[in-house]
């Protein structure tokens, strides 16, 4: 990711030489995957993958999962490097996690405003904005949170094959679901970020007056009060809202972007 005025230095995972190096090892492992596949069902089923998906990112789907057995994957005919190359900048996934209130929208839009501003491609998908739509028949029990993040780890993965910075702000309380989000979005193009701030900062705030109603009783499996968080591990960032600005949050955000490889 480049954005304008601050170039990054060319290195090896921006230069046309990782480029090269990159659709080498693709090579390769196709061939090495070629003569076992005659052999092996699941290296076949890993090779169709391979080979179906846009060049370098490879389908995830779970295949355990699939209700229809006639379905087959049409190959695009752009590679996701051909794709970068025309945007200047790599699709990928900005994951922001944490609390209620712990500030994952007024990061978000800002963050898509500043790149939409320096001419790159940006999209939001927000919490309460896709509970309106494609996530409408999900409550908050922890069934229905899984399927939501489940939902939400495809569709931002959709959006970083189209291209785009796709950043997500979401509460996504539990690790296994943000793991699998990752899990989902193309290699090497999940960026973890930790909203972290106190459970007290955030109550103090209460935008939208909800912590006081959790704590009346009237939300029920609120995250914080009445139902876990669980932190990030190993996050790629982690922002202390209430020792930063948003501007600076966004600062941070931008700064690792560079490093994102296209
Ligand atoms: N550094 C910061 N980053 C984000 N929000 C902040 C920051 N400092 C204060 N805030 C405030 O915290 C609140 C966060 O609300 P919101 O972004 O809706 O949180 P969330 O989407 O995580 O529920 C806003 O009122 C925002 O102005
Ligand atoms: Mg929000």
């Amino acid at each position: 990711m480049r954005v304008e005025g601050h170039q990054p230095q060319q290195d090896s995972h921006t230069s046309a030489g990782w480029l090269t190096g990159r659709m080498h090892n693709v090579t390769l492992l196709r061939l090495a995957f070629s003569t076992a596949a005659l052999r092996c069902p699941s290296i076949r089923a890993r090779q169709h993958s391979l080979t179906t998906g846009s060049l370098g990112i490879m389908a995830t789907g779970d295949s355990s999962r699939h209700k229809s057995k006639n379905i087959t994957w049409t190959r695009g005919k752009i590679t996701a490097q051909e794709r970068a190359h025309q945007n200047q900048h790599a699709g990928c996934v900005v994951w922001l996690t944490g609390l209620s209130a712990s500030g994952k929208s007024t990061i978000a839009t800002e963050l898509e405003r500043e790149l939409f501003s320096h001419g790159k491609h940006a999209w939001v998908l927000d919490g309460d904005n896709v509970r309106h739509g494609l996530c409408s028949d999900l409550g908050f029990s922890p069934e229905d949170r899984k399927e939501n993040i489940r939902r939400i780890g495809e569709v931002a993965k959709l959006f970083a094959e189209a291209g785009f910075v796709c950043i997500t702000a979401f509460i996504s309380p539990y690790r296994s679901d943000r793991d699998l989000a990752r899990r989902i979005a193309p290699d090497g193009k999940f960026i973890e970020v930790y909203v972290n701030v106190p459970l007290a900062v955030c109550e103090q705030r209460d935008p939208k007056g909800l912590y006081a109603k959790a704590r009346a009783g009237e939300i029920t499996e609120f995250t914080g009060i009445s139902a876990p968080y669980e932190p990030p591990a190993k996050p790629e960032l982690e922002l202390r809202t209430d020792k930063m600005t948003p501007a600076e949050c966004v600062a941070v955000i931008l700064e690792r972007l560079k490093q994102v490889p296209w």
